[in-house]
């Protein structure tokens, strides 16, 4: 099988056919998401919310991201594994952002590298990519600069920080990343980018017109009944399936009922 990798992705927005991406955090995921045919498996930091439990993204750590990379990479044959670097571990300088990334790819075995943010790290974003490691943008709603935004809300909306935007994502494309997510922003806003741009632009809540789209697999797989977007769809149940599995488990369990004759040596 042949891997999907950064020319095949600009080749795919060439075509005009869209980049399915998705996240995952673990071995087994991995390898179902990856059979299904996903293009990208994105080990997002979004790990510190639905995997771990935090409120924001900020808590992971860069050996917690790792970990989870790793166990992603092992389960995948054909889908690129685009790993996130997490709060704090890219923004102090180039070099710091270097060694982190160098980490990344020696230690998990992901293929490219996601960072949150324009022109502010441009710089470190430069240094990564000089060291032949593929980098992916991600602008719009950044969820490691939820503090300084407040909210979990659309981003872009007004003129000053749309015109922003536009100009991060050239640079971004400048510097040399091969892709850029779009979270989060008017689609009327993520088309213009998507025409700008020879580069693909992956969009989560930024309308049809990107050149791929990803979503949060425990969210698309409704793991979770209390996180509903407005741009989210459920394409499972898995709240109320993985629910009903576990109660009736107990159940057996309860009535000597698991196992039985057959389930045993
Ligand atoms: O961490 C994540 O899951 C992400 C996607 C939502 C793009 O960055
Ligand atoms: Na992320």
């Amino acid at each position: 099988i042949k891997r999907v990798s950064t020319a095949m992705l600009q080749a795919m927005k060439e075509r005009q056919e869209k980049i399915s991406m998705l996240t995952s955090y673990d071995y087994s995921m991995a390898k179902m998401v990856d059979n299904a045919g996903v293009d990208v498996i994105l080990i997002g930091d979004s790990a510190a919310n639905v995997f771990a439990g935090y409120e924001t993204t900020l808590p992971i750590t860069l050996d917690n991201m790792i970990y989870h990379a790793a166990a992603v990479a092992r389960g995948t044959q054909r889908a690129m594994v685009l790993a996130d670097l997490p709060f704090g571990s890219y923004q102090g300088s180039a070099n710091e952002a270097y060694n982190a990334a160098v980490r990344m790819m020696k230690e998990s075995g992901a293929h490219a590298l996601k960072l949150e943010g324009g022109l502010e790290i441009i710089e470190n974003i430069k240094k990564i990519i000089s060291g032949g490691i593929p980098v992916c943008g991600h602008l719009g709603l950044t969820p490691q600069s939820i503090n300084k935004f407040g909210n979990f809300g659309v981003r872009a909306k007004e003129e000053q920080e749309a015109a922003k935007l536009i100009d991060d994502a050239l640079a971004l494309q400048e510097a040399g990343c091969f892709a850029i997510v779009l979270e989060k922003i008017p689609a009327a806003l993520a088309k213009t980018v998507t025409e700008k741009l020879a580069i693909p632009t992956i969009g989560i809540g930024a309308g049809p017109d990107c050149d791929g789209q990803v979503l949060v697999i425990n969210d698309m797989l409704g793991m979770n009944a209390d996180f509903k977007p407005k741009f989210m769809r459920y394409f499972a149940n898995l709240h109320e399936q993985i629910t009903t599995a576990v109660s009736n488990y107990v159940a057996e369990v309860k009535a000597v009922k698991y196992p039985n004759a057959d389930e045993q040596y």
